[in-house]
């Protein structure tokens, strides 16, 4: 992996050992208010969380260069802007299911960044294409695609928005996937980012042991032509089975080895421009999808996260 020669890009990399969850964490509301109540966040999509806070969302849609149409929800604010990409089979909802006093959106959005939040082509939010395109060619893109097209338009449109020459960038998971992707072959985007802060990178997926994702990786030579058959390209669609897997990996801290410290060590070591990197302690016990979803994210994630951006913003700042 080569990421290009700029070195104005400083990747700040937060890790955390991976580590099998031995006292499972059990995730269950006893609160049928929630079930209930049509209002109830459980059933919002992005919009209506931010509308419901107060944070008066708006909704940009941004074309790629290779015509799929792709959501940004933005906090609109005067700050620096902030874009923030969400990992695989999710979406920007990332960014907002802890609620306001410990996602990461809102923490920005009240210290004045101005905040966007990234759909990838074919997620929830983003299905569209400009022509009108059977599936078999809407679904045949991979991450390349995402980190060629999708970020440089993204980006592209932020900065004129903004009329601004930078942006800082916080992904998770695949959210650092595809912006590897970019900086390596669209070089010239390093300079568009004033400081990236990758949370659980990963750049290879081939030690991905992961329940349902490590049966498809190791199978996509059978699945590919039996799914394409059937004509099934969404295996991601929001629904019930997909819910039910989410519940089911969150609920039952599934063992989980996304990648291992080696593996993000071997990344840190590929780069030119770490700024820093932090690994959570073992016993923290920290898993992958806790990164987003737990309720230590704020504290161990989320805190750090702002820290940084702040500490470079203002830093910036008092150079001038
Ligand atoms: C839910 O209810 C069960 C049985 O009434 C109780 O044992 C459990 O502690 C409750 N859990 C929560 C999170 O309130
Ligand atoms: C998918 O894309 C590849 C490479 O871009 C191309 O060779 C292939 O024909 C495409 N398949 C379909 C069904 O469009
Ligand atoms: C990790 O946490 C454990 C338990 O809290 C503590 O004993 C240990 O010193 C910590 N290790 C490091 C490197 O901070």
């Amino acid at each position: 992996m080569n990421l290009g020669n700029s070195s104005l890009i400083r990747s700040v990399i937060l890790i955390f050992c991976f580590g099998y969850v031995q006292n499972r964490r059990k995730i269950k509301t006893n609160n049928t208010n929630l079930i209930s109540d049509p209002n109830s966040d459980i059933y919002l999509d992005s919009l209506q969380l931010l509308a419901k806070y107060g944070y008066n969302p708006q909704r940009h849609s941004v074309v790629t260069g290779d015509g799929y149409v792709v959501d940004l929800y933005r906090i609109p604010r005067n700050g620096p802007p902030v874009l923030l990409v969400h990992g695989i089979a999710d979406s920007s909802d990332s960014w907002l299911v802890l609620g306001p006093e410990n996602s990461l959106a809102y923490q920005l959005a009240d210290l004045g960044y101005d905040v966007w939040l990234y759909n990838t082509r074919g997620n929830k939010y983003s299905k569209a294409h400009v022509r009108n395109i059977p599936a078999n060619k809407y679904w045949n893109f991979t991450y390349e695609e995402m980190g060629t097209q999708d970020l440089p338009a993204v980006i592209d449109y932020i900065l004129s928005v903004r009329s601004l020459g930078k942006l800082y960038y916080v992904g998770f998971s695949q959210g650092t996937t595809i912006f590897f992707i970019m900086c390596s072959l669209r070089p010239e985007y390093n300079d568009k980012v004033k400081h990236a802060v990758m949370l659980a990178p990963i750049a290879l997926i081939n030690n991905i042991k992961y329940p349902f994702i490590d049966i498809l990786t190791k199978n996509l030579h059978l699945l590919v032509p039996l799914f394409n058959n059937l004509g099934i390209y969404d295996v991601y669609a929001n629904n019930h089975l997909l819910n039910l897997y989410h519940a089911k990996v969150c609920r039952d801290g599934v063992p989980e080895k996304v990648h291992l410290v080696e593996n993000v060590e071997f990344i840190r070591r590929k780069l030119p421009n770490v700024a820093g990197y932090i690994v959570f302690n073992k016993s923290l016990d920290f898993t992958h999808l806790e990164f987003i979803y737990g309720s230590r994210a704020k504290k161990f994630v989320n805190n750090p996260v702002v820290n940084i951006i702040n500490n470079d913003y203002y830093a910036g700042l008092e150079a001038v």
